[in-house]
């Protein structure tokens, strides 16, 4: 597919029509995959009532993913299943997700690929890990402006780390071309010809859904109106308008994204798929000039609105979440920001259907541990 390009553009866009879109769930045997893996646990669904207060809603709770699994992250439920997806079809099971153990011991007696990834931080930290717990070497390609902390976190797992002074779009390039027979890329974005292992990243995600559905239910919650997803390449977003147009009760969706990396509200405005040209942001895991092929049919159908954030406002978020006593770094803490940006303006509220008895998830994606850049990660 040609993309085109075009600067990027901030502020909001809204699709009526998504509500009423439907598609099929995600695959719904991940979380059985996630728990055998070694210190599985749900994250934490806590509510937030000073949040419901400020934000003219019923209630706020907000999905706490700075411990997923050992890593200050979600992207490790995205990593950790396609790996195992790539890896079992790789040793002939094309339809299994082989467990660490199965996989650690089928690849001991047969030829074992090197695993790669280009990442912004978190997703290559995550592949890393994996790596390390299947005992294979693993190369990670990351642009210059990554935080020196999670450029040290790689390290830590055992991969090598190559820092180029490109743009994300471009390291993902240089990922792909060293791609090869004994080299499996495994990367959380989808071109032409490369869609199985993106596909297996989204449909890992579904481990936090399922949480997120039990974790209400348990609180008694049986609706919710509005879900807040911070965006990248998309496919998070991807996965949380799969899940959420696919259940009985739909909530809106709204994605979140710097302003200096706004590629979803740039397409959505466009209405076609659109690359636009990247600044450093303090929400790293974000900065990502164009959307997922794959991510890109579902958000345009189902995603029910978008919009950009500053770094400022991002930051804020970060401290007041922190002040509240909610761990979240800048990509997560998006989410708050976007909240701000949507639910105190009357029109916005509106085109999202919010009314004072709300129920709002947001979801926030990282630590402060994360990706610490402009902050102080122990603040
Ligand atoms: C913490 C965090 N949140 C959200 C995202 C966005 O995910 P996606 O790139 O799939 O849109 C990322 C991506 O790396 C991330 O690291």
């Amino acid at each position: 597919m040609t993309v085109k390009t075009q600067e990027s553009t901030a502020g909001w866009f809204s699709n009526p029509a998504a509500r009423t879109w439907r598609t099929a769930p995600l695959g719904s045997t991940t979380r059985t995959f996630h728990d055998s893996l070694p210190g599985y646990a749900p994250t934490p669904l806590v509510s937030v009532p000073e949040l419901a207060e400020a934000l003219m809603v019923g209630a706020v709770f907000v999905k706490v993913e700075s411990q997923r699994l050992g890593l200050p992250a979600f992207k490790i439920l995205g990593a950790s299943y396609a790996i195992s997806r790539a890896l079992s079809t790789r040793l002939g099971f094309p339809d299994a997700a082989l467990t660490l153990e199965e996989l650690r011991d089928r690849l001991a007696s047969s030829s074992a690929p090197s695993l790669a990834a280009a990442t912004d931080g978190n997703h290559g930290r995550a592949v890393a890990h994996v790596a390390k717990l299947l005992g294979l070497p693993a190369t990670i390609y990351v642009p210059a402006g990554v935080s020196q902390a999670a450029k040290d976190a790689i390290v830590s797992e055992g991969a090598e780390l190559v820092v180029l002074h490109v743009p994300y779009d471009d390291v993902v390039q240089h990922a792909k071309n060293a791609a090869g027979e004994n080299v499996m890329l495994i990367q959380d974005t989808a071109w032409t010809g490369y869609e199985d292992i993106p596909q297996w990243i989204v449909d890992g995600y579904n481990t936090m859904f399922a949480e997120i559905d039990e974790q209400l239910h348990e609180a008694g919650i049986g609706r919710l109106d509005l879900v807040i997803a911070p965006s990248g390449v998309g496919s998070f977003a991807q996965a949380v308008v799969a899940h959420y147009r696919s259940t009985e009760h739909t909530p809106a969706v709204l994605s979140v994204e710097p302003d200096t990396a706004s590629s979803v509200t740039t397409s959505l405005s466009a209405g076609e798929l659109t690359s636009v040209s990247t600044a450093d942001t303090v929400m790293t895991g974000l900065n990502c000039g164009t959307v997922s092929e794959i991510a890109w049919p579902v958000l345009q159908a189902g995603l029910d609105a978008s919009v950009t954030v500053t770094d400022a406002e991002a930051l804020t978020a970060v401290k007041d979440l922190a002040t509240l006593g909610v761990d979240s770094g800048p990509c997560g803490a998006s989410t708050l920001a976007g909240a701000r940006a949507m639910l105190a303006d009357a029109d916005r509220r509106a085109a999202l259907g919010i009314t004072d008895d709300a129920i709002v998830v947001l979801l926030s994606t990282e630590g402060r541990a994360a990706n610490p850049k402009g902050f102080s990660p122990d603040a």
